[in-house]
């Protein structure tokens, strides 16, 4: 390696992912690995993404990284896998251009130095985690030249946080929860990429844009020390669920989908109530859409839209169409006019779509 000063970088985009069966509770707290099969639907990358640049030189002391201007610590064991991991799996990178060569055993050395911004709220129920460290994971391996298979990368944005792994494709995506011990089966594999159902659209109500009170991590945990719910969930109910969920997606069939969706949500909120003490992530103004969309939805005869709520009170929606997604809007808007002093901050809209690289 030339001992010139040199920065070589690459930008990659990733986009958050929703989950219509929810991963709530993990068998192994350290390598990530889940109690149940989940599967979720790839957001528009445009509207709800992490965009990250890696950079590594010579002149980096140590390895740093800034979260949306502000400069975090790497010492967690989270980033720590996940560093270790795609280090050494590293491969040569050459840029004549640029005079940049560097061997595999070079990564073990080098420091990197890591910008990531979320052009949404951090830590507000929109699984943030999930684009940061598939973000993160990603641009590494471009960086590094390293050649594992999206599934393979799943497994390290796993160690990260466990929702990202489904991040690492577009589309329909199950995150398999595996049952080798050390988690190399617990991979995330692309169901159906994002044509597939083109007709879908999803609205997120963004109803509180604040820093949710349990995270995820700590709510799971308590979920598992203290819900039965959650142990007749993992085995009897979701095993099945993840059957007909892939059934729904495969036929495009809106009815089952929107019914697998929304009870598999309305279970996840019951095991949190069911935890000790009981964790609230959704309120008022969330209830109030549910009913509105349960509603409609029999007022129709045939599902309509059907919806989603993660680990916070924000709603996500996703229409069948566009015709209905322009009604839904309408009827959000006229219910839940956002404003600055009530509980609608704003409305995001996109379709499923693809991981893309930026550069
Ligand atoms: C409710 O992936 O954020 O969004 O693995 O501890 O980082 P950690 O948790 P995280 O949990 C996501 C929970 C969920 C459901 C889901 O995305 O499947």
């Amino acid at each position: 390696m030339a001992a010139e000063k040199w920065v070589y970088m690459v930008t990659a985009q990733t986009p958050t992912n929703i989950a219509v069966i929810k991963y709530w509770g993990k068998r192994d707290e350290v390598r990530i690995l889940p109690v149940n099969d989940s599967i979720s639907v790839t957001l528009d990358p445009d509207h709800l993404c992490t965009v990250t640049t890696v950079a590594v030189s010579p002149a980096f002391d140590r390895d740093r990284m800034w979260l949306n201007g502000k400069e975090i610590s790497l010492s967690g064991s989270r980033y720590q896998n996940c560093l270790r991991e795609i280090r050494s799996r590293g491969g040569d990178v050459e840029d004549k251009e640029k005079g940049v060569k560097i061997e595999k055993k070079d990564w073990e050395r080098l420091n990197l130095h890591i910008a990531s911004h979320n052009n949404f709220p951090t830590a507000a129920g929109l699984a943030s985690s999930a684009a940061g460290f598939a973000c993160l994971v990603f641009s590494l391996a471009k960086l590094m030249n390293v050649e594992e298979d999206p599934s393979q990368l799943s497994a390290i944005a796993r160690q990260g946080s466990g929702s990202a792994c489904r991040s690492l494709f577009g589309g329909f995506v199950k995150w398999k929860m595996g049952s080798k011990d050390d988690g190399s089966d617990s991979v995330a594999v692309q169901l159906a990429d994002e044509k597939h159902w083109d007709d879908l659209v999803i609205i997120i109500a963004v109803v509180s844009s604040r820093q949710k009170e349990t995270s995820s991590t700590s709510g799971m945990r308590e979920s598992v020390e203290t819900s039965l719910l959650l142990q007749h969930r993992a085995k009897e109910v979701v095993p099945k669920r993840i059957v007909q969920m892939e059934e729904a997606i495969k036929n495009r069939d809106f009815a089952s989908f929107t019914q697998l969706s929304c009870t598999d949500s309305n279970q996840f909120h019951a095991v949190c109530l069911d935890t000790s003490p009981p964790i609230f992530y959704m309120n008022d103004t969330s209830h109030r859409i549910i009913s509105l969309v349960e509603k409609w939805n029999r007022s129709e005869g045939t599902p309509q839209v059907a919806y989603t709520f993660d680990a916070g009170p924000n709603a996500v929606l996703i229409a069948r169409n566009r015709k209905v997604a322009v009604q839904l809007l309408q009827g959000l808007l006229y219910y839940f006019p956002p404003k600055s002093d009530t509980d609608m901050k704003s409305y995001v809209v996109g379709d499923n779509s693809i991981l893309k690289e930026a550069g």
